[in-house]
């Protein structure tokens, strides 16, 4: 059974003290504050597989339409003309998601970050397909987020993610700062990316399904242009 206890604090964040998902949390903390993202986490099996039993059930919206579809977890095919179709109910329909976003080891992270007056402003998952005809799609490239003043994201891999699958890709440490330049492109191809020597190595989070990681996507990121779909999860917290 669920325990949700309200949260103490004037927000909308609610603590579920069920099991120990982060086993160190300062680490974690660490890794975030320093390059701007986390290692992988395994998240518990049973909210993972309770997870996907609601994403095979669950309608997925395309970017430019209306129009919802089902998608084939296990054979997934682009069910329109769009690249990316997401769900943006799964909060509300899935208590394992709940579990996962109000986790205390993920509210702790949260609060270590973004201090104790944050919110959850957005939680959903989206399927991900190769472009349409294999043309290039600038929505693929590099980019950062400007969401709020502070804003903190976790990521959760729903299938498996090799190099074709589209993996997510950040630039580490370009949380920190930007800038004048990097304030005027908000979105930088990889030539830009790579050629730069004030950029680090771009880190590529590859893991099998059920990989969660937190990210500052203030830093530059991009999901690589997929060969495979992709199904992912994000739940995003803000001051
Ligand atoms: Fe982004």
């Amino acid at each position: 059974m669920i325990r949700i206890y309200p949260f103490f604090r004037e927000n909308n964040v609610y603590i579920y003290s069920g099991e120990n998902i982060i086993h160190d949390t300062n680490k974690i903390y660490s890794e975030l504050l320093e390059s701007g993202y986390s290692s992988n986490i395994k998240i518990p099996y049973q909210i993972l597989k309770d997870i996907i039993e609601y994403s095979k059930l669950s309608k997925y919206k395309g970017q430019y339409g209306e129009k919802n579809y089902l998608i084939n977890y296990e054979n997934p095919s682009n069910p329109g003309n769009d690249i990316w179709y997401g769900n943006y109910n799964l909060l509300k329909e899935c208590d394992s998601v709940k579990k996962l976003v109000f986790n205390k080891d993920v509210l702790k992270i949260c609060e270590s970050y973004l201090g104790p007056k944050f919110k959850l402003i957005s939680c959903h998952s989206w399927w991900s397909f190769p472009p349409l005809n294999n043309k290039s799609n600038h929505q693929y490239g590099y980019h950062y987020d400007i969401d709020s003043p502070k804003f903190l994201k976790i990521f959760i891999y729903l299938t498996d993610v090799d190099l074709d699958s589209g993996p997510h890709v950040i630039v580490p440490g370009t949380h920190k700062r930007k800038s004048i330049k990097e304030k005027l492109n908000r979105r930088l191809n990889d030539m830009q990316i790579e050629s730069n020597k004030n950029y680090n190595n771009p880190i590529i989070k590859i893991g099998p399904k059920g990989s969660m990681f937190f990210e500052d996507t203030f830093a530059y990121h991009k999901g690589t242009t997929p060969v495979k779909p992709r199904l992912i999860m994000q739940a995003e917290y803000s001051i």
